[in-house]
């Protein structure tokens, strides 16, 4: 990782090996490229005119300074229409540029200063993009070939801030953008890791060691435990795998006696559907089913180091759904912490059945709110496509608040219903409850599954199956895991220090 800082040099004066200067779609020139062309004796914006540039987002016009200015390249890049030239616009137009900058040693910046709105944000943002955007993956390839993309060389990015910026708030945002991309890329590391290597154990592991270097209490379930605890869900989804479950609970006290914010996070580290197997197909990504394990590790590490005045429990279940001899049956009934039952009729909708057990585990602590992540359902990704998550639950206000803190961190997610009527769908001859529905509304009847398990604990869910894997590439995330909503917990974690518990 690079050395972020401030200056306020003026653009021109500034000694770096790349120079990143936005400009705004017409082209219209943004923050220090008047200065840049004054020390050029050239008009960049006709220049950029004249090559077609137009300033979309992510365009780069790059220009040599041949030592008439102190930086050695300057790249222009486009950041979109000025009237939504936003923090999370400067996150999108730092990403794409993030490989480019990699090369360069010295790296210096105007980009931050291009947006509206507050200027904390945008510096949090362009830190974040530059960050999550140079992630790679690369943890099981051999050196790089010719052909390969070299890992980022640079050593020092500094935000060039205007003089009206107080520096030590500069400095705040850097780290948090510093933190806040470090905890997203952890959590694409652990999303991106084979299951082969990826056990529930590995999961319990890591999060061990990552508890000792944050400083947070953690404490992690073995299988005997569990049993003893009447983790059914959990034990039952783990039956058919040599690989044995586990369940994290993590702690972090920021906020005396109050009650805490629970977490939870679906942690299959690979759904193959168990005797209700999946095609090869609906197989491939699998790995990528403990994200909403992963998004609230790494949520908690960075509330670990971000120490908002809040009091934060996360209790994490995982386990591997596999069909091996002792896997569980379509018919079976599994007795969950609590004492409610489930009758499984497909054991590929596993995710509801070991979240009963956190869910119900969190709600005995009472809690002042519950928020889950899961990639629960196809359905949700049916509905609401790959760029946003969906959200239920039984509160309105902490449903609201999640919408607005997912779009503040620019992971926006869209409200579906919890459409109590379908409640009959899952009701079962045998158990109080089973685990599937009819083929229509599987999201819903998936969050009424989970419900159930709540009991009167104000909870939200989060069905993030389109958002936490991507096929292809985005504009500051590569191909695989994209640490999404990851930003979005942390946001609203911290924003929970601001209100008193309930
Ligand atoms: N992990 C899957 C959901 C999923 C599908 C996530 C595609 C990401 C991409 C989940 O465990 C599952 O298999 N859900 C089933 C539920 C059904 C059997 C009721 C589904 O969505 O088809
Ligand atoms: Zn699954
Ligand atoms: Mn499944």
């Amino acid at each position: 990782m690079p050395r972020f800082d401030v200056a306020t040099t003026s653009p021109a004066e500034h000694r770096a090996d790349l120079l990143l200067l936005p400009a705004f779609q017409g082209p219209e020139a943004g923050p220090g490229v008047r200065e840049i062309g004054k020390a050029l004796d050239v008009d960049v914006t006709e220049l950029l005119e004249e090559n077609g540039f137009r300033g979309s987002l992510g365009e780069v016009f790059t220009l040599p300074t041949l030592g008439r200015a102190a930086p050695k390249i300057v790249a222009v890049v486009g950041l979109g229409p000025k009237a939504e030239a936003t923090a999370d616009r400067v996150r999108r137009a730092a990403g794409k540029v993030a490989r480019t900058a990699g090369r360069y040693p010295s790296v210096a910046a105007t980009l931050p200063a291009a947006a509206r709105g507050a200027w904390q944000e945008a510096v949090q943002a362009f830190v974040e993009g530059l960050l999550l955007g140079a992630y790679r993956f690369d943890r099981y390839k051999g050196p790089p070939g010719d052909d390969d993309a070299r890992p980022p060389r640079w050593e020092r990015v500094t935000v060039l801030a205007p003089p009206r910026w107080d520096a030590k708030a500069a400095k705040e945002a850097i780290r948090r953008g510093e933190i806040v991309a470090e905890a997203a890329s952890w959590a694409r590391d652990l999303v991106n890791t084979p299951a082969l290597d990826a056990t529930p154990d590995f999961l319990a592991r890591e999060a061990r060691k990552m508890a000792r270097a944050v400083g947070l209490e953690c404490t992690v379930w073995s299988k005997a435990e569990l049993e003893k605890g009447g983790f059914g869900g959990i034990l039952g989804v783990g039956r058919g795998s040599e690989n044995p479950p586990r369940l994290i609970e993590l702690r972090y006290k920021g906020g005396g006696r109050g009650r805490p914010v629970a977490l939870t996070g679906k942690g299959i580290t690979f759904d193959s559907g168990g005797l209700s197997i999946k095609d090869a197909k609906q197989m491939e990504w699998m790995k990528s089913d403990m994200a909403g394990a992963a998004t609230m590790l790494a949520a908690m590490r960075a509330i670990a180091q971000l120490k908002p005045k809040v009091n934060v429990v996360a209790a994490i279940p995982s386990a591997e759904n596999l069909p091996g001899g002792s896997a569980i049956r379509p018919g079976d009934v599994l007795t969950h912490r609590g004492g409610k039952t489930s009758e499984v009729l497909n054991t590929d909708a596993e995710g509801r059945l070991v979240l009963a057990d956190a869910l119900a585990f969190l709600a005995e602590q009472k809690p002042r709110l519950i928020v889950d992540a899961a990639t629960l359902t196809g359905a949700c990704m049916i509905a609401l496509g790959d760029e946003l998550w969906g959200v239920m639950g039984s509160d309105r206000a902490l449903i609201r608040e999640l919408l607005d803190t997912g779009r503040e961190a620019g992971e926006p997610g869209w409200e579906l219903p919890l459409w109590t009527s379908y409640r009959k769908q899952i009701k079962s001859n045998v158990a109080d409850v089973k685990n599937i529905g009819n083929r229509y509304g599987g999201a819903i009847t998936a969050a009424l599954f989970l419900k159930e398990f709540v009991g009167d604990v104000p909870w939200a869910h989060l069905d993030i199956a389109g958002t936490a894997f991507a096929e292809k590439g985005g504009d500051y995330w590569p191909a695989g895991a994209t640490g999404n909503p990851v930003r979005t917990v942390i946001r609203f974690v911290e924003r929970q220090a601001g209100t008193s518990s309930r």
